[in-house]
Formats: structure tokens, C-alpha cells, sequence
């Protein structure tokens, strides 16, 4: 018995982009009241300047669903256009319904596929891998790739090794058919034995009994050396499995985890001059997933995407896992340009 299959796509690719930034700017000097720290070390050794909290009524789902409307404002499409949602995030409060089947419902459109992914810092490429294949295989017209996080709601404001770290936000974007790839092979991967290194203090289970959060920790300076050793490598096969050089390479926009390890990435890359790297952690800090859309919507804002732009993107983190891929970028239509107006990247004449 030979079973039907669906038609393929020749291709698929992102065609719209839209991000969501929480109102609430919280500044290093706001954080050293419970914190033994300063402003001068945050920035020196992390490139942040500020982050954003998101405020109760901002939850990921508003978070979520509010990018998404710019994605597809951006992309031309109504959300009934949507077939599948697939959100990354870390921190779901509610163990189900999905945040996806949340956002769906915000949407309006209920009837549609709709699952979460948990792939700590490296969920938005992992979940746009998802996107490119359900596409690619014709599962899936279009799908909404969403990530989205609180991480405020898990930070102990009082650790030294985190606290200054985080922030909230979400990023979306709407991938659809496409005559080309534009979407290249993911590079993904993890290492497992260092499953440990970014954890939680407790279980949800024990959080009930003891009556507190369970805050992330993490080992910053392993996380840090995996990232100097681990991902530079699997960036660089995520442009050689685009069939690409560094030399065609447009826009970089790494996981916002620390400018250092941005820094790292950009010399043994040996990127051309001219690429546009993102530095949105130093408005934003590290928003987990969120990061890699938020930065690709900054650089809209700011004006520096071309149409058909190649944006090398890695993402890595809890698990320990990380993901990368080569997306070319669509044309930001004017009026539609994605997420809210803010304020310019802050200088950081500490970590130039
Ligand atoms: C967290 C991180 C910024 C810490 O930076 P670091 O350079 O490794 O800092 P260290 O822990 O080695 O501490 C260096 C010094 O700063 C001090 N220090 C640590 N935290 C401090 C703080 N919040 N404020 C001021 N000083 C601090 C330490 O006591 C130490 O002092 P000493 O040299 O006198 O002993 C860094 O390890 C990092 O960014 N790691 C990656 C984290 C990451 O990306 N996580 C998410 C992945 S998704």
C-alpha cells in the first residue's frame, strides 16, 4: 500500500517580522538597591545597559500575541492565513493549554495547529527549523514562530551571577511558502552533560511547598567558555550549510547572551566590515528566545535591513543545546515596520 503525501515546496521563507517590548525600562543603577554590584561592572562585563520588565498585565501571551500581529502586519496577512503557532518559551506558567493555543485565541483564529517548544535560548531557531520543514513539506501554508518570556518573573534580584542578566520581551515571525529557499539547514545540537549549567533552584513541586520561585542559576563562566569554544564552530557551519561564505553574509544577529560573546563570535567568524551586528542586549538585555527576533526588529527600526538581506542567526543555551541558520529577511514596507518606536541602542563606551 503506497500512502498519499502532501506537496512539497520548493522553498520557504520568513515574510514578516514583529516584535514586542515591554514598557517598563529598568536601568543597572535601578537594580543596585538589593544588588552588590554597579553599573560600571554590568556594563563592562555584559555590554547591558538596561532591560525591560515586563509589567502583570504583560504576560508572554500578551507578549505574543501582540508581536505576532506585527509579523503579519508586516507580512500582509491575516491571521486566518495562519495554519500552524509554535512558541518558544521557558517561562510558562500554566502547564496547558499551550501559550500557542492562547495566542490563537487572541488571534481569533482557534481552529489552527498549535504547540510550545522548550529549547531554552536556542527556541526561536529551533522553532523556526520547524517552521522551514512543516513548510517545506507542505504540512503547513504558513506558520507563526513566536518566542516570548518573562524571565523577570524568575531572577533572584539578589544574585550576583544572574540578576543583571535578564529581561522580557517577545519576537515573532511569519514563515510562508516560498519558489526559493530562504531559510538554510539548521546546525543543532547540545551537549547534555552540561544539562546542570543553567538550572533551576527547585522544582515547580517543591516552589508549592517551600512558597517561593524557582530562579534560574547558572554556571556563567562554563556557559561562557562552551559559548567561546562551542558556537563559534556551529555558526560557522550554519553559513557553510546555507551554501554560503561570510563574505555574503548581511546582518548578524547572535543570541543576546553577553556583547564579549558576541564580540568572540565576530573574530573568529572573520565577518566582512560591513556586516550590521546586533547589539540589542545592551537595551534588553538577555531575553532568552525573544533575543534573536527582537534584534532582527530593532535593525527594521533602525533601517538597515535591505530587502532580501542574508541574517545569520545562532542561538544557545539551556539544555545545554544551541541552533543556527542563514534566513534572507523581506523588505520592511513602510508604516509596518515592526515593533514599537524606541528609544537608540544606548552607547557603551565601557565594552566599545
Ligand atoms: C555572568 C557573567 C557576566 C559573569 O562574568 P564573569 O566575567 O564570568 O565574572 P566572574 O564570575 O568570573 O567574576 C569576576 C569578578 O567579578 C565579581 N563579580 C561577580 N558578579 C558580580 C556582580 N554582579 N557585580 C560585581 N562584581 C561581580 C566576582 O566576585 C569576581 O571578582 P574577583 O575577580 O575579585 O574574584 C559571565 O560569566 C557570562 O555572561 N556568562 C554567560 C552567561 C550566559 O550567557 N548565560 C545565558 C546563556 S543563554
Amino acid at each position: 500500500m503506497t500512502l498519499r503525501s502532501t506537496p512539497l515546496s520548493p522553498g520557504a521563507r520568513i515574510l514578516g517580522v514583529g516584535a514586542y517590548e515591554p514598557s517598563r525600562v529598568v536601568t543597572n543603577e535601578d537594580l543596585l538597591a538589593r544588588l552588590d554590584s554597579s553599573d560600571e561592572w554590568i556594563r563592562q562585563r555584559t555590554g547591558i545597559v538596561e532591560r525591560r520588565w515586563a509589567t502583570p498585565d504583560e504576560t508572554v501571551t500578551v507578549m505574543a500575541a501582540e508581536a505576532s500581529r506585527r509579523a503579519l502586519a508586516h507580512a500582509g496577512l491575516d491571521a486566518g492565513a495562519v495554519d500552524a503557532i509554535v512558541v518558544s518559551t521557558v517561562t510558562r506558567f500554566v502547564q496547558w493549554p499551550a501559550i500557542a493555543s492562547r495566542v490563537a485565541a487572541a488571534l481569533g483564529i482557534p481552529s489552527v495547529a498549535a504547540f510550545d517548544l522548550s529549547a531554552g535560548c536556542a527556541g526561536f531557531c529551533y522553532a523556526l527549523a520547524q517552521a522551514d520543514a512543516l513548510v517545506r513539506a507542505g504540512t503547513a501554508g504558513h506558520v507563526l514562530v513566536i518566542a516570548a518570556d518573562r524571565l523577570s518573573d524568575m531572577t533572584d534580584l539578589a544574585d550576583r551571577s544572574t540578576a543583571f542578566l535578564f529581561g522580557d520581551g517577545a519576537g515573532a515571525v511569519v514563515v510562508g511558502p516560498s519558489a526559493q529557499p530562504g531559510i538554510g539547514p539548521v546546525t543543532w545540537g547540545g551537549d547534555a552533560d552540561q544539562a546542570d549549567t543553567i538550572t533551576q533552584t527547585q522544582e515547580w513541586t517543591d516552589a508549592l511547598a517551600s512558597g517561593t520561585m524557582p530562579y534560574i542559576v547558572m554556571a556563567g563562566q562554563k556557559v561562557f567558555k562552551w559559548a567561546m569554544t562551542e558556537i563559534t564552530d556551529v555558526t560557522r557551519r550554519a553559513i557553510e550549510a546555507a551554501g554560503l561564505t561570510p563574505a555574503d553574509i548581511d546582518l548578524f544577529v547572535p543570541h543576546q547572551a553577553n556583547d564579549r560573546i558576541t564580540d568572540a563570535l565576530l573574530r573568529y567568524l572573520k565577518l566582512p566590515e560591513s556586516v550590521v551586528v546586533s547589539r540589542n542586549i545592551r537595551r534588553l538585555g538577555n531575553t532568552s528566545a525573544s533575543s534573536i527576533p527582537l534584534g532582527i526588529a530593532r535593525l527594521y527600526a533602525d533601517g538597515l535591513v535591505r530587502p532580501d538581506a542574508a541574517c545569520l542567526m545562532v542561538g544557545f543555551g539551556a539544555g545545554l543545546v544551541y541552533a543556527g541558520q542563514v534566513a534572507l529577511l523581506p523588505a520592511g514596507a513602510p508604516g509596518t515596520v515592526p515593533g514599537p518606536v524606541n528609544p537608540p541602542i544606548p552607547p557603551n563606551p565601557l565594552n566599545p
